[in-house]
């Protein structure tokens, strides 16, 4: 059984998931449920889009076995008191400007894999902290689940897609793009021999933030396993970004993520 755990909001990025669990299970298993835990007091919880029956389609169009869509009360009931605490890596690139969120996101994962019971889990890189995170919470509490991440699926420009990317105007979109061409740019220089994250962190910085629109949040040159900072951008490397949009709006100050690895 594979399982493809989501927020809802699908896109093609959640739908090569399902794909991709397809072709290496018998049956699929998706659920939809935005996890309160992982949101901090200041985000976009309530405003978090939550299209439950076009989702339901479009499960229903990829062959999905089983859906499963707990409510809030289902998954934290009355007297729930129990978290995973991630640690160290939970308080890395992501964590130090969302404090607790991966805490939220291992202890819903632990709850669903719990539930579900699948073999293979399935998970997108452009959440890549989250992915090394599960590996290792299903490593350091020897959960029964094979994981399974899988590239990052993007528009043609190379924006990866988000369900946040629906909040991005037509200027603000096409400024989306820098963060895509700096992580492809930087890629190029380490290829060519660039190793000093000093020598790459100003152009990139400059790609992203062109026109305005956004505001660079961090660029980590990081052991692609541990996540620790690099002080040589010498592969094998993950290089991951996250920039604030600025742009007044539905978009303004929400985060876009996305990275490279290069081995
Ligand atoms: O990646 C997501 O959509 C969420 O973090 C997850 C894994 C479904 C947990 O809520």
């Amino acid at each position: 059984m594979g399982f493809v755990p989501t927020m809802g909001a699908l896109h093609e990025g959640h739908l090569s998931l399902m794909r991709r669990s397809k072709r290496l299970c018998d049956r699929i298993v998706v659920s939809i449920f935005v996890n309160p835990t992982q949101f901090a007091a200041n985000e976009d919880l309530s405003a978090y889009p939550r299209p439950l029956s076009t989702d339901l389609q479009a499960c229903k169009r990829e062959n999905v076995d089983l859906v499963f869509t707990p409510t809030v009360d289902v998954i934290y009931p009355e007297g729930f008191e129990m978290t995973i605490k991630v640690g160290r890596l939970g308080e890395l690139w992501e964590g130090r400007s969302r404090p607790g969120h991966f805490d939220g996101v291992a202890t819903v994962v632990l709850k669903l894999f719990t539930i579900v019971a699948p073999d293979v889990a399935i998970f997108g890189q452009k959440d890549y902290q989250q992915s090394v995170i599960i590996r290792r919470m299903v490593l350091d509490l020897n959960l029964p689940v094979r994981i399974v991440v899988a590239p990052t699926v993007r528009e043609s420009d190379g924006l990866a897609l988000s369900s946040r990317n629906v909040y991005l105007d037509h200027l603000s979109r096409e400024a989306a793009t820098g963060i895509h061409q700096a992580l492809i740019w930087a890629k190029s220089a380490v290829r060519k021999g660039v190793t000093r994250p000093g020598q790459l962190n100003g152009k990139m910085k400059r790609m992203i933030e062109k026109g305005g629109c956004f505001s660079l949040d961090y660029i980590g040159f990081c052991d692609p396993s541990t996540l620790q900072p690099l002080k040589s951008a010498r592969p094998p490397l993950a290089i991951l970004i996250a920039a604030k949009c600025l742009t007044p709006g539905p978009a303004m100050n929400r985060r876009y993520i996305d990275n490279v690895i290069i081995h």
